[in-house]
């Protein structure tokens, strides 16, 4: 199981049970509410949280919680987790960062530790990325990854852009 991980600036928590009010902090904030699910009740913090456990339990990795190395602001969350999307069950790697931190590279960080995770660690072939058509920021970060060939998708009945970065 792939455990707590550092980058330059941001120490990533596998996300478990304690970390449910967190969650509900960063899903409150309203820009990143307006892109991502809405605002969270605590309630369903804590059951996003307890799902993210069981994913670590059950698979090995699933989504970190980011807080700042130095001052231990919580940051945002992202990573791995294995998903059923478009047609078959990939590896997907997401980002989140409060929004007072964004254009600062922070969700860049936390992809790149995802990919050395899952390409080293795990031995993935493929890494994959979606979000809406109109998310630019969240596009951006995927290309500043080196993810490419984004074609339309539906998820859950949604329309969405996936990515996909073969092993390199
Ligand atoms: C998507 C999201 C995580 C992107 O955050 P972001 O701050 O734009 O992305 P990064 O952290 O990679 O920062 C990139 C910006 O920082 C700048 N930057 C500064 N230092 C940098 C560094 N060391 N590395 C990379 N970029 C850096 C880049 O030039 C870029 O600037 P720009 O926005 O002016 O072009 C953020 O908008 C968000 O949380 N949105 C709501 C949730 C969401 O939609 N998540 C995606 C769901 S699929």
């Amino acid at each position: 199981m792939v455990d707590r991980y550092f980058t330059q600036r941001l120490r990533l928590e596998p996300i478990g049970p304690a970390h449910a009010v967190d969650l509900w902090r960063l899903h409150a904030d309203e820009p990143v509410a307006i892109w991502h699910l809405g605002r969270l009740r605590l309630p369903e913090a804590q059951a996003t949280a307890d799902e993210m456990a069981a994913g670590w339990a059950r698979d090995g990795v699933h989504k970190w919680i980011a807080y700042h190395r130095v001052s231990g602001e919580l940051m945002g969350r992202g990573g791995l987790s294995y998903q059923h999307v478009d047609g078959a069950r990939r590896l997907e790697i997401g980002w989140i960062v409060r929004a007072r931190y964004w254009g600062r590279g922070y969700a860049t960080e936390i992809g790149r530790a995802g990919l050395d995770v899952g390409f080293g660690e795990l031995g993935a072939d493929e890494i994959v990325a979606f979000t809406e058509p109109e998310n630019g920021r969240s596009r951006a970060v995927m290309e500043r990854l080196g993810m490419s060939d984004p074609r339309p998708i539906r998820h859950r009945g949604e329309h969405f852009v996936l990515y996909t970065l073969p092993r390199p």
